[in-house]
């Protein structure tokens, strides 16, 4: 089976490379012809532990290779994977301008029959617009299209790692052909049967379930579960809230209430939010999805609210501890929207620091991965790669985003650089029992160090 990927963005990328590693010829693509270049040249446009080893070897035993040329790619491959992005419109909808242009061409390109998968996350439905779409633009007799839907559920960060353990790999289909042909793609996968570039010398036992559904069930699978992760960490930080208040530790509270596995113990961290390119899209989508069939998703628009205001409570918190913030120095751990990763995209640090700018407060910022995107959004701002820096005479320290790194610097040495030790941990990285040990004032959301230190000012 030869493979095709249409869009070399993080999905793409990740997706292909590992098909590749678990024995597919895979041809990528996209109409960004310098990131083409780029990858062409040996180098990876995105931060993503372990993808530099699994592209490097298949790249090197020609499993992979990379074109500018979509109509190449197309005409090679009897699989096409679409793979680009579908960002938000202004009204919260999903833009799939990407997705039918490529379906136009795909049309217009193919001389042989096409199973065309989308991998793209895409509102329920766009599917049978595709295979419309394929349809009528189609240009050669020859070319006959099937159509697919497999959602992607890798996390950045550990998305090599995903993709080759996944929870389950869900595939929406119209035939029984389709179906064996994607079992066939995943068996590797499926069986275990791959050099894993995550594990030594043994990976996780259980295999993933394999779930067959139809395309609008697929679609909906993929909206449905990143809503719903949304959904759990705006009910976090809700409790959380409510600890301030009342007197608990949320992280008590979530522990104790995840250890039941009818509601889990993931993603009911309490923190600055969920930020990056997925959920908050996502439930955004979903929401409009939702209005648009004339289902009044209240309980997503919630969540929603719930998680933009965590900036705005990070930020009274600051104020409040700051007094005046024009003219303080605010070092910024962490910029972006998660550990491991060098995205920024709807990172609540990116707005963090717009409000303190907006604010008068002079900013610092470091991050192990993220500064140079950062650079492009904020010029102005002063980074530096060690810590240190930052905290160095700064007024208040704020921890936006948990890197290990962070956890093992040497506190105590920060805390004599600054010139008012003060942290602001919006991640619950860090013990506020060692803070305080250390003569930190410390807060974080929801535990009693907050309550502690807030009613001392
Ligand atoms: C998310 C989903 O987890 C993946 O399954 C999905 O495939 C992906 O979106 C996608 O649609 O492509 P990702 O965006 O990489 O993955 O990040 P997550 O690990 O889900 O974290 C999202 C945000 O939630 C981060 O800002 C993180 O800091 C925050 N978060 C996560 C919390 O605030 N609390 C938690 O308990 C967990």
């Amino acid at each position: 089976m030869r493979l095709a990927v249409i869009g070399c963005g993080y999905v793409g990328l990740v997706s292909g490379s590992c098909l590749a590693e678990a024995g597919h010829e895979v041809i990528a693509t996209d109409n960004d012809g310098a990131r083409i270049a780029t990858l062409q040249a040996g180098k990876i446009p995105i931060y993503e532990p372990n993808l530099d080893k699994v592209l490097d070897r298949v790249v090197r035993e020609r499993r992979l290779r990379f074109t500018a040329d979509c109509t190449e790619a197309v005409r090679e491959a009897d699989v096409i994977f679409i793979c680009v992005g579908t960002p938000p419109t202004e009204s919260g909808e999903a833009d799939l301008s990407a997705i039918d242009s490529v379906a136009r061409m795909i049309a217009q390109e193919s001389r042989t029959p096409k199973l065309v998968i989308e991998k793209s996350t895409v509102p329920a439905q766009t599917g049978e617009e595709l295979k419309r779409a394929l349809q009528v633009y189609a240009k050669n007799s020859g070319a006959r299209f099937r159509v697919a839907s497999n959602p992607e559920f890798l996390r950045e960060g550990t998305a090599v790692d995903d993709f080759f353990h996944p929870d389950r790999v869900v595939i929406g289909v119209e035939e029984k052909e389709t179906e064996q042909e994607l079992r066939e793609l995943y068996r590797p996968i499926l069986e275990g049967r791959f050099r894993c570039p995550v594990h030594k010398p043994s990976c996780p036992a259980a295999a993933p379930e394999f779930v067959v559904t139809t395309i609008a069930s697929a679609e909906l699978i993929k909206h449905a579960s990143n809503s719903f992760l949304g959904l759990k960490i705006s009910y976090a930080n809700v409790l959380a809230d409510l600890c301030e208040r009342l007197g608990g530790n949320v992280d008590e509270v979530t522990r104790a209430v995840g250890l039941d596995p009818r509601i889990g113990g993931q993603f009911l961290k309490a923190g600055l939010g969920f930020g990056g390119y997925c959920l908050p899209k996502d439930i955004q989508a979903f929401i409009k999805l939702a209005d648009r069939a004339g289902i009044d998703f209240g309980l997503l628009k919630e969540a929603e609210r719930i998680n933009k205001q965590r900036v705005d409570r990070l930020i009274e918190k600051v104020k409040k501890a700051l007094w005046v913030m024009k003219g303080k120095q605010i070092g910024i751990l962490g910029i972006a929207f998660k550990p491991n990763t060098d995205d920024i995209r709807l990172a609540p640090a990116i707005e963090v620091i717009r409000r303190l700018l907006a604010e008068g407060a002079n900013v610092r910022a470091t991050d192990p991965e993220a500064m140079e995107r950062a650079r492009a959004v904020f010029p102005n701002l002063i980074y530096s790669a060690d810590p240190l820096d930052v905290a160095r005479g700064a007024d208040a320290l704020l921890v936006l985003t948990e890197w290990e790194q962070f956890r093992k610097l040497d506190w105590k040495r920060i805390h004599d650089e600054m010139a008012r030790p003060l942290v602001l941990d919006a991640r619950n990285m860090l013990h506020p029992a060692m803070m305080r040990e250390l003569g930190f004032e410390y807060m974080s959301f929801g535990r009693p160090d907050t309550v502690a230190v807030m009613a001392g000012h």
